[in-house]
């Protein structure tokens, strides 16, 4: 299998998530506009993966740049980078890798548009093959947290089509059933863009990982009547206080995990966490289009000018995570991040 996105003969090769998982399609991507659209219609999703999508799209661009040096330099790659900012607004790891792009610009600009695009190709090649290697290292981090027979709620994908392979939560879970754990993975379907029925489930499959798909408002019965062990979910930004924010319908798995007595664990690289900001309330939070909401794959399931809200993600406040999982280690509240060593 390919990886969900990589880098190959001057394009970005990425697996249409739209499309799963009835087909499995893969799309070359020869412009950084392409990339961008890409980003913006999920051909490509979760937040790692935007990252690194974002990344190559800046290769693409600066490949079809003109000038070579000095001020038209300048002004193409800004118009690239703020293409590419434009995407998605909530995920920090498309800021984050968008970030280390620049700094190997600014450090490399100077030497010429060919060695100038070849550093940049490097640099997006390291973020992604150290994306691999960071959520081998949270499923490492993370596996203990799951005892064996486990039945653990998952919420949209954060698996190996959400990072450059294994995933986040989901690799926590991998590792998990690694160690020799029988663990059972319960897959909310994530409404209203169904991550979880279509990806999440997928994936879990293929890897033999038993799974059973439920519709989000079943998790808290399920939590009720004790068959959930444990919750694990992936993160797009998370706060120094360690608020977070992941998909639409997080918060929800959260307080009904609280009001159960089941643990909450976020599984993230550190580029998700936003030292910028002290807490949630400063994440911003994508709006997406009503469509999502009144149709189910293309056909119209409500009135069809009714008003809709679809905010994208959600924020769930600190105190209802019993951990959070990073490469770096397991943090426990109170989170401070980006005070001292995270
Ligand atoms: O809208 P999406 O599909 O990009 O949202 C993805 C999520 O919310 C994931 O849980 C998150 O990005 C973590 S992926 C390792």
């Amino acid at each position: 299998m390919l990886p969900t996105i990589t880098w190959r003969n001057r394009s970005v090769i990425m697996i249409d998530q739209r499309k799963l998982p009835a087909q499995e399609v893969y799309i070359r991507c020869r412009t950084y506009i392409q990339v961008a659209q890409a980003i913006e219609k999920m051909v490509v999703r979760g937040a790692p993966a935007i990252g690194i999508a974002a990344a190559y799209g800046l290769v693409l661009g600066l490949m079809s740049a003109r000038a070579d040096t000095g001020r038209s330099l300048e002004r193409d790659f800004d118009k690239i980078y703020r293409r590419l900012e434009r995407t998605r607004p909530t995920a920090r790891n498309l800021f984050w890798a968008l970030e280390r792009m620049r700094a190997v610009y600014e450090r490399d600009r100077g030497l010429g548009l060919r060695a100038l695009q070849k550093s940049l190709l490097a640099e997006a090649q390291a973020i992604e093959s150290e994306d691999a290697a960071t959520c081998r290292l949270i499923g490492l981090n993370g596996r203990d947290l799951i005892r064996d027979g486990a039945a653990v709620l998952t919420h949209c994908n954060a698996g190996a089509l959400a990072t450059a392979a294994y995933g986040t939560a989901m690799g926590v879970i991998r590792a998990a059933v690694e160690q020799g754990k029988k663990v059972r993975v319960f897959a909310d379907e994530t409404r209203p863009f169904l991550q979880g029925a279509r990806l999440t489930a997928w994936e879990l499959k293929r890897d033999g990982i038993p799974v059973v798909l439920i519709t989000d408002n079943m998790a808290g019965w399920l939590m009720h009547k004790g068959e959930i062990a444990a919750v694990v979910v992936g993160a797009d930004r998370i706060a120094r206080n360690g608020d977070t924010a992941n998909k639409i319908g997080t918060y929800s798995a959260a307080v009904l995990a609280r009001e159960n007595g089941v643990p909450f664990y976020v599984a993230a690289p550190v580029s998700t966490i936003d030292a910028t900001i002290e807490d949630g309330r400063a994440i911003p939070i994508e709006e997406r289009k009503p469509e999502e909401v009144r149709e189910i794959g293309g056909r119209l399931i409500t009135v069809p000018d009714i008003e809709v809200r679809n905010p994208a993600f959600d924020v769930t406040p600190a105190k209802y995570i019993t951990a959070i999982i990073t490469e770096r280690g397991v943090c426990r509240p109170p989170y401070k991040f980006g005070v001292g060593p995270s």
